[in-house]
């Protein structure tokens, strides 16, 4: 297959993982990030800022699957607006790829929102599209608790679980999905298992041989009651293969 495929947000944790999966599958990539890069062996680059949406028409130019990764903890909804009005002014995109996470439209956090509002507008945008809803990173995890245990006391949020997968593995179901016909949106992707916060703070303490006093605390609100439910999780199958342990374990952390 050959042809050009923008990848937003290519130069990000789980876009530098896709990008070479596309280029073996012979795409033309095209990395959009806001800041500009070096072009290499069949990938170009475009600075873009989505949220200003400023240059978009040249960068869709000639390409027609996107796939839209770019984002962060605001804007997930602007800049995926100014990008598919860029695409329908194109008029050559047939395929439409986002990554979103699990339990968008129940979370009532403004990330979690907002990627409602995001597959919201994709979905109702007329371009052909699949849509994948995946759970935290490990990375994300091991930013977390690492931020957690740099307090004396460890602050533990009773009834939070979460079920984190490999980027690595998210990133190759991406490339996957990009090779088929849109498929609306499809099974979730999470991790092997589920953990408790404490679980994954615990494990990450192990590692390091380190201990903590625990404080529990209650998450309170909205944002705590949908947690404890469970909205955040997924029965999919089949999950993701890497596990938090082997993670940990390949980061090679002072212990
Ligand atoms: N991390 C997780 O646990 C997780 C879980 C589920 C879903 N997701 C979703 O997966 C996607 C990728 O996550 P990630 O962890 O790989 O993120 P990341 O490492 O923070 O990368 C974000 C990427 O988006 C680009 N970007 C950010 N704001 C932009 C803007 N306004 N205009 C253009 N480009 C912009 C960044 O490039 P520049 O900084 O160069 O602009 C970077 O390439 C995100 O949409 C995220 O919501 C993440």
């Amino acid at each position: 297959m050959s042809s050009t495929t923008l990848v937003t947000g290519g130069t990000g944790l789980l876009g530098s993982q896709l990008v070479p999966l596309l280029r073996r599958a012979g795409h033309t990539v095209r990395v959009l990030s806001r800041h500009p890069g070096q072009p290499g062996d069949g990938v170009q680059q475009v600075a873009v800022d989505l949220l200003s949406g400023d240059g978009l028409d040249d960068a869709l130019s000639g390409v027609r699957t996107v796939l839209h990764l770019a984002g962060g903890p605001k804007g997930d909804d602007v800049g995926t607006r100014n990008l598919v009005l860029a695409a329908q002014r194109a008029g050559t995109v047939d395929h439409l790829v986002l990554i979103s996470v699990i339990g968008a439209d129940a979370v009532p956090i403004g990330y979690f929102v907002r990627k409602a509002l995001a597959e919201q507008i994709v979905t109702t945008s007329g371009i052909p599209y699949t849509i994948l809803r995946a759970a935290q990173f490990h990375e994300l995890a091991l930013k977390t608790v690492r931020a957690m245990a740099k307090a004396p006391i460890l602050l533990a949020p009773g009834g939070i679980r979460w079920q984190p997968v490999a980027s690595r593995e998210v990133a190759a179901r991406l490339a996957e999905l990009a090779q088929g016909d849109p498929a609306g949106r499809v099974a979730d992707l999470a991790g092997p298992h589920t953990y408790t916060l404490e679980e994954l703070q615990r494990g990450y303490l192990d590692v390091l041989g380190k201990h903590r006093l625990r404080l529990p605390v209650r998450v309170p609100g909205k944002a705590g009651r949908a947690y404890r439910s469970g909205v955040n999780l997924t029965a999919a199958v089949p999950t993701g293969v890497d596990t938090w342990e082997q993670f940990l374990t390949a980061q090679n952390l002072p212990g």
